[in-house]
């Protein structure tokens, strides 16, 4: 498949997230999910000459996209290891981090990784091809129980019990190696109008855990909290209610549980202030366009 930075994707709440970033002429900047680099180029359209971004993507088909600016500086790395890459570049401050988080439509759109019941693939989905488990091994070597708990906490899916016994019970008789294995094992449990709903929730599901979404996301908001200095912003952009809780409390208790914490004065502890007290969705227009961006939400705090 050949795809272009145009066809690779398309920018969800572009103006608003960057608007978020307040960007500093001079500043620097993180864009952990590079993807078709959308976001970033509108980063790096608002900086100056002294500023800078560096920008992440774990999936090596993101550096297709790379843009040739001295201001720009991509790495291959999951963004859980932020803190590391930054010291590693000898960048102890940020002025702004954006994460437009999960997968791109490139993901879905290649007939290859197993991210979409829409091809016949083998079941990877793994962003980063070059480790981890795939979506196959986890189908064929969990626990029932842990399936179970998968689909329904990742994919708020309620026959998720049903849905973990129909594979136990077809692994056992042969192993689920693609796309079609999955569908065809679940697909009588769905309903027929909301089968497209529902099995893409499932895909969804154990999208999150092959590539422990959930943990990543925590790791990096931490190191976010971390890295940015006064009055810098956060900026960052979910597709379930379940990444958007955690980014939720980080932003309101500066930790990923939403525990209000005091110092031994009694004073909460506030690292952020919150930028926008309500999620900002997509216009109408804007998911008329992209029926993607219909899930997405928009959080936007300064750290302070
Ligand atoms: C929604 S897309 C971002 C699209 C991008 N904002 C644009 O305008 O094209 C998410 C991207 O982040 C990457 N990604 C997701 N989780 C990641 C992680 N933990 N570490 C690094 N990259 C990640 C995916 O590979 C994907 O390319």
């Amino acid at each position: 498949m050949i795809t272009t930075a145009e066809t690779y994707h398309v920018p969800v709440l572009l103006n608003e997230s960057i608007d978020g970033l307040d960007i500093k002429s001079d500043g620097i900047y993180i864009d952990v999910t590079f993807g078709g680099g959308g976001h970033s180029k509108e980063i790096l359209r608002r900086l100056g000459k002294n500023g800078h971004l560096y920008s992440f993507d774990q999936d090596p088909d993101a550096e297709k996209n790379i843009v040739n600016d001295q201001r720009f500086t991509f790495v291959r790395s999951n963004f859980r290891y932020l803190k590391n890459w930054m010291r590693y570049y000898g960048v102890d401050h940020i002025d702004g981090l954006l994460a437009d988080l999960g997968v791109s439509s490139h993901h879905f759109d290649d007939e290859t990784r197993g991210f979409s019941f829409r091809f016949d693939a083998p079941l990877d989905m793994r962003m980063n091809k070059r480790a981890g488990a795939t979506a196959a091994e986890l189908l064929n070597n969990y626990g029932e129980e842990q399936l179970a708990d998968i689909f329904y906490i990742y994919g708020e899916l309620k026959n998720a019990k049903r849905i973990a016994a129909a594979i136990a019970k077809a692994r056992s008789e042969k192993a689920i190696e693609t796309t079609g294995d999955l569908m065809s094992i679940t697909e009588k449990l769905f309903q027929r109008e909301r089968e497209k709903k529902e099995m893409a929730k499932m895909f969804q599901a154990l999208r999150i855990e092959v590539n422990h979404e959930m943990d990543a996301l925590k790791e990096m908001l931490y190191g976010a909290k971390d890295m940015l200095g006064e009055g810098g912003r956060l900026s960052v952009i979910t597709y379930h209610s379940l990444e958007d809780r955690i980014v939720k409390n980080m932003m309101k208790a500066g930790n990923v549980e939403g525990k209000i914490k005091q110092d031994f004065f009694g004073r909460i502890e506030a690292p952020f202030r919150l930028v926008n007290n309500k999620v900002i969705v997509p216009s109408d227009q804007e998911q008329q366009q992209n029926p993607r961006s219909r899930s997405a939400k928009l959080r936007i705090a300064e750290r302070l």
